[in-house]
């Protein structure tokens, strides 16, 4: 039987260690769902389409990806699916906090959920969207971050990100 996963988050933007977390994920399921957040209560530098066009584009070649947008719960949105397994990135310490709450909170909403955590590749260890953008701003070179496309975009969008 054919498994599958969903990798949920808010992608502004999509960063190397996402991709990373994508390309670990398919050697373990056969469908990996990457589902944009649309109702993040962070206010996002890219819109839901940019986001989606980004991952699509950045994804295309890479059989077993699919890419998607859910609002409201992820409980919901995984029955809707008909999937069981949510996948989060664990990086540094710093996450666990609130990746432990996000697990016990789906837990209590959906019993049959399970979340499994993949790590990234050291280098992107302490990576984060919001690094990303702060050094785009500041002019960085980011192409040890950020797919080139991504890289391209954030140049447009420089303005616009405070
Ligand atoms: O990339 P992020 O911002 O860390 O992703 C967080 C996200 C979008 C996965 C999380 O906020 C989420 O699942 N939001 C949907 C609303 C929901 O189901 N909340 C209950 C679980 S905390």
């Amino acid at each position: 039987m054919k498994k599958g996963v969903v990798y949920p988050g808010s992608f502004d933007p999509l960063t190397l260690g996402h991709l990373d977390l994508i390309k670990q994920a398919l050697t373990i399921f056969d469908r990996v769902i990457v589902a944009v957040a649309d109702n993040s209560e962070k206010k996002p530098a890219f819109s839901r389409k940019e986001r989606i066009q980004i991952l699509e584009e950045v994804t295309d070649g890479m059989p077993g990806v699919e890419v998607d947008y859910f609002s409201g719960l992820l409980v919901n949105y995984l029955r809707k699916k008909n999937i069981n397994v949510i996948l989060r990135g664990l990086r540094a310490v710093s996450d666990f906090d609130y990746e432990f709450q996000m697990v016990l909170t789906n837990r209590r909403l959906a019993p049959e959920v399970e979340t499994v955590f993949l790590m990234p590749q050291e280098d992107y260890f302490f990576l984060s969207s919001s690094m990303v953008k702060e050094l785009a701003v500041l002019g960085a070179d980011l192409s040890a971050f950020v797919p080139a496309k991504v890289e391209k975009e954030l140049k447009k969008k420089l303005g616009k990100i405070k």
